[in-house]
């Protein structure tokens, strides 16, 4: 390892309870042609400072832990070469348009309630009886909505998000395109229930479709083009319950 070649990284470091601002510490780390930035800061966290605080759990682009900004676009840690950035230096920092608890670590809870809002199960007016059988599904059927059922919740489409950094009560992309993939399964029916909640001015028509969320996806969700999908349904929605004579249609 000694002989490996080098490579500085400035690192966010932030106590938000002890420190008026953050500070950008150096580091420097063996440049090795299979590390990815996380094995970098597993590297700091084992043989330089123990006081780094960062996410982490899978290593493997699923658990979508590991996010944060590298030299300012949001990217998945352990699925983005270091190599890719040589001669550095490289700068990492919290995923952007989030609080900060610590260092590279970040405050979700309002993540985790705006996922929550758009129920992301399915949902049945009445259950049929076990007796009858599973819910049959065609490949087709299953198509249509298996690309927006990728999201690994990373985050890393909020934090390129300018409409969510400037109006935190938008619901957001991954939430959107999660109430999508749910909407779109044939053995849902709570399209309406979720319509109510996100037809709403925080909801799909906030998005001003800019597209980045759909380009920073480490896992091809696009969740830009389920949120445009989703305001065509909205649109025909109201134009139903403007034409139909007793109110909003049943889905
Ligand atoms: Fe799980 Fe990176 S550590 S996605």
């Amino acid at each position: 390892m000694e002989n490996d070649p080098k490579i500085t990284l400035e690192v966010f470091r932030y106590r938000p309870e002890q420190e008026d601002k953050p500070v950008y510490q150096t580091y420097e780390v063996p440049l090795k042609k299979d590390w990815v930035i996380l094995d970098a800061l597993n590297y700091i966290k084992d043989h330089i400072d123990g006081t780094l605080s960062f996410r982490w759990s899978c290593r493997m682009g699923v658990c979508g832990s590991c996010g944060m900004m590298v030299n300012g676009n949001p990217a998945l840690t352990c699925a983005t070469f270091l190599n890719k950035f040589a001669p550095g230096p490289l700068r990492i920092e919290p995923l952007d348009n989030f609080p900060v608890i610590r260092d590279l670590v970040i405050e979700m809870t309002d993540f985790m309630n705006k996922l929550k809002s758009v129920k992301p199960w399915i949902i049945r007016e009445e259950e049929k009886p076990v007796e009858e059988g599973e819910y049959l599904q065609t490949p087709s059927e299953l198509a249509d909505f298996k690309t927006y059922s990728m999201c690994i919740n990373c985050m890393l489409c909020y934090s390129a998000c300018p409409v969510y950094g400037l109006e935190p009560n938008f619901i957001g992309p991954a939430a959107l395109a999660l109430a999508q993939r749910y909407n779109l399964d044939n053995r849902d029916q709570g399209q309406q229930v979720r319509m109510d909640e996100l037809s709403t001015d925080e909801g799909i028509w906030h998005c001003t479709f800019v597209g980045e969320c759909s380009v920073v996806c480490p896992k091809g969700v696009d969740p830009a083009g389920a949120i445009q999908r989703y305001k065509i349904q909205g649109a025909t929605e109201w134009w139903k319950s403007l034409v139909l004579p007793y109110g909003k249609p049943k889905k």
